[in-house]
């Protein structure tokens, strides 16, 4: 069986999903590895250590007329290649929207599987691409707010006087907000979170982290642990709780969203206005819209002397740690798929995993 792994053809994607180390678990399942040509340029890595390791080098379109199954991290783009009948492709980020790659896929019998619809349960953890590149993420977003930041985050008790420790406010208590909290304690920041779901509480609280909340009876946690999209009157009581939070905030980071819907818009115009002048949000939901007012997917905007951070790919700031995640991720996966004696493929379309991520 041959197995492919095709560049990515996005400007702001600098990951992998192959880094060379992991070319040998792949071929000890049964495949041989083919790689395009340059294929992380982007994290400096050149095509020879590909080929030490035991992969061979190829263009796009030798690779996708030779190949059984290719892997790229992002399905945009898909309808460009000239796959063989059959292919199976496997993508760490699918878009069901996406009409042309449908029809692409019905007219050449394509099975294609997309990672990010992993349904959430203890077996698939170690192939979830979701939390893997959601806790770099948050860890990022702590990084680059503290860069941004003109003062110092720990409390520093020194001979000519105290420096009082940066207040982050970190909305969504996810994977990648819990990372976020983790990131900010430990460099010293006094932090505060909240979550519609009250599950969220007690890992926050964990964390040593203060947890706010709108008290209300509404359930707003789904069986499978997302948040459902808040009604208005939580809407009206949640924003109240902001405005007064917000604005006692050095750095806001918020990371809320809602499975299949846009991000719910939390910080309004107003509450960006009313923090203090160089103050740091971080909005980690750019690519689902946005969870603050004015923020622009992909740029550093300065409003009123508040910065607004809203890169769309966070994980793609820490490439190297994210591609290698990925990559465990994707041979984790990969050895669902394959029948551990015969070396052939096999797959269950029956299994609650495979049904999950099966376009
Ligand atoms: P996500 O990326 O979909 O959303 C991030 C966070 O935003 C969530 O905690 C969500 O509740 C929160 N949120 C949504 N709307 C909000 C609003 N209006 N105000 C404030 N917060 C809002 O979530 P993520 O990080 O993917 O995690 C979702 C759940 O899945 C969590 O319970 C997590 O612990 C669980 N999980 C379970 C795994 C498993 O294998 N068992 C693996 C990974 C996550």
């Amino acid at each position: 069986m041959i197995i492919a792994f095709l560049k990515e053809n996005d400007e702001y994607e600098n990951r992998s999903i192959l880094l060379p180390e992991h070319i040998s678990p792949i071929t000890k399942l049964g495949f041989k590895v083919l790689v395009e040509n340059g294929y992380a340029k982007k994290l400096n890595i050149d095509d020879k250590f590909y080929n030490d390791n035991g992969a061979e080098l190829k263009s796009a379109s030798d690779i996708c007329s030779l190949s059984d199954i290719i892997i790229k991290i992002s399905g945009k783009g898909l309808e460009t290649f000239n796959f063989k009948n059959g292919s199976l492709i496997i993508t760490a980020f699918f878009d069901k929207d996406n009409d042309k790659i449908l029809k692409l896929k019905n007219d050449k019998k394509l099975e294609i599987f997309g990672l990010n619809y992993l349904p959430r349960i203890t077996r698939a953890q170690a192939m979830d691409v979701l939390s893997s590149q959601s806790n770099l993420a948050g860890y990022k977003a702590v990084i680059d707010t503290a860069y941004e930041f003109s003062k110092a985050l720990p409390m520093m008790m020194t001979a000519a006087g105290t420096i009082t420790p940066a207040k982050y406010f970190i909305i969504g208590a996810g994977v990648a907000g819990l990372q976020a909290i983790a990131t900010a304690k430990r460099l010293g920041a006094v932090v505060s979170a909240t979550d519609v779901r009250l599950a969220s509480k007690e890992q926050v609280e964990s964390l040593g982290a203060k947890f706010v909340f709108v008290e209300s009876d509404e359930n707003l946690e789904t069986e499978g642990g997302y948040a459902k999209e808040a009604t208005e009157d939580y809407k009206m009581k949640q924003e109240e709780l902001m405005r007064q939070t917000v604005k006692n905030q050095d750095v806001v980071i918020t990371t809320a969203l809602i499975p299949g819907k846009k991000a719910p818009l939390i910080i309004s115009e107003e509450m960006v206005l009313s923090m203090k002048p160089g103050s740091i949000i971080c909005d980690l939901a750019t690519s689902q819209g946005g969870n603050v007012a004015f923020s622009e997917r992909d740029r550093v905007i300065e409003k009123n002397g508040v910065k607004i951070i809203g890169y769309s790919n966070y994980a793609s700031r820490t490439a190297y740690s994210a591609s290698g995640l990925l990559a465990k991720n994707v041979i984790n996966f990969l050895s669902l798929l394959i029948d551990k004696e015969s070396k052939s493929l096999k797959i269950d379309f029956e299994d609650e995993i495979i049904k999950g991520v099966r376009i």
